[in-house]
């Protein structure tokens, strides 16, 4: 039963999808196409990525699905309508949105994200949970991303699905993005089945500094040999979409080449703020590393990074595996 109303919905979302694709060709459509146009993208971008229209109607693709006899409570189930409890009334859930299919590892297309064409509010719209659609475990462009590489070395995880088409569309197809959520062992344990390399490439801003914190804690446990983190920094108020468009893709590519391993981010982060000439200063740094360090799985990285650690501080490295196993126990 479970895997009937499995294919029942990506059914479901597959003829929506064809239906929002449909939409964009259509002369209602004519704003979303110059909008799309505006932010460089070409018609076989916006193929590949499957992306469409919703029309500025209430009961457009209710129809469109009614007519195909798909019943609204499904139609609900799948997040495509709204149900209003007051009223009782359903009406479509995206209007007027350029709409991004979001894909599982097989291309079939599980929920979407909607875009408005302004500056309106939400700017982006997502599908609710649904029985096949969980946000905090998919990756946007991830089958697109194998699709358009035979052999991938790594992937880039940016915040949005626009940096996600806007690299594409410049020839780096390997970026994916999480769906509005901040990046999770499971999204992280996803690529790597795929990729031994991650680069994070998060917004130039505040936001995405403190993501980019964040996803070091993240990625730590599932850092066994041979596999690599690394981290993009952009310039202040750039993302990729924005930056990529404007230097255009080798002088990406270049970044991307020159993105901080993981001991390199580490290091620096800590050091922030701090004066490792003073004692004190010294002491919060080298814990600050210790705490890092023992989040990581046994292996040469971790020796690695205990041995610099050790040369940073003066301190024999003895002293901080001593030091690390007393504080062992309490991390787990
Ligand atoms: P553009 O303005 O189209 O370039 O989008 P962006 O991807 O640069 O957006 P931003 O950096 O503001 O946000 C990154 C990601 O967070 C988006 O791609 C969405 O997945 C998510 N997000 C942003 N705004 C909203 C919102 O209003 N609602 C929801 N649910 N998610 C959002
Ligand atoms: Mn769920
Ligand atoms: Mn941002
Ligand atoms: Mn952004
Ligand atoms: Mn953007």
């Amino acid at each position: 039963i479970r895997e009937r109303k499995r294919k029942e919905g990506v059914n479901l979302l597959e003829l929506a999808a064809s239906y929002f694709r449909e939409r964009l060709k259509m002369p209602e459509a004519q704003v979303a196409r110059e909008y799309l146009s505006n932010r460089g993208l070409s018609s076989e971008v916006l193929a590949d990525f499957g992306i469409g229209y919703a029309p500025d109607g209430w009961e457009g693709l209710k129809r469109h699905l009614a007519e195909r006899g798909i019943p609204e409570s499904v139609q609900v189930e799948y997040g495509l309508l709204v149900h209003r409890e007051e009223s009782g009334r359903t009406y479509d859930r995206f209007r007027d949105r350029v709409m991004f299919p979001i894909r599982d590892v097989r291309g079939r297309t599980i929920a979407f994200g909607g875009r408005v064409l302004g500056d309106a509010k939400p700017k982006y719209l997502n599908s609710p949970e649904t029985p096949v659609f969980h946000k905090g475990r998919e990756l946007y462009g991830l089958y697109e991303a194998r699709q358009a590489n035979a052999r991938l070395e790594r992937l880039l995880i940016v915040e949005g699905y626009m940096d996600v088409v806007a690299l594409a569309q410049f020839g780096i197809r390997n970026a994916v993005a999480t769906l509005g959520t901040a990046t999770s062992e499971e999204h992280l344990a996803r690529l790597f089945r795929v990729v031994d390399e991650v680069v994070f490439c998060f917004d130039g801003d505040r936001a995405g500094r403190q993501a980019a914190a964040r996803a070091l804690e993240t990625v730590l446990p599932l850092m066994i040999d041979g596999r690599q983190a690394r981290f993009l920094f952009l310039p202040e108020g750039e993302d990729p979409d924005s930056l990529v468009r404007r230097e255009g893709c080798e002088a990406f590519t270049d970044r991307i080449t020159c993105a901080s391993p993981l001991s390199e981010f580490l290091f620096d982060q800590a050091a922030r703020g701090r004066d490792l000439a003073r004692i004190e200063d010294r002491e919060r740094y080298a814990s600050q590393v210790l705490g890092v360090i023992g989040k990581l799985p046994e292996g040469v990285l971790r020796t690695l990074l205990l041995g610099e650690l050790s040369r940073r501080t003066g301190v024999d490295e003895s002293r901080f595996t001593a030091l690390m196993d007393r504080a062992e126990p309490k991390t787990t």
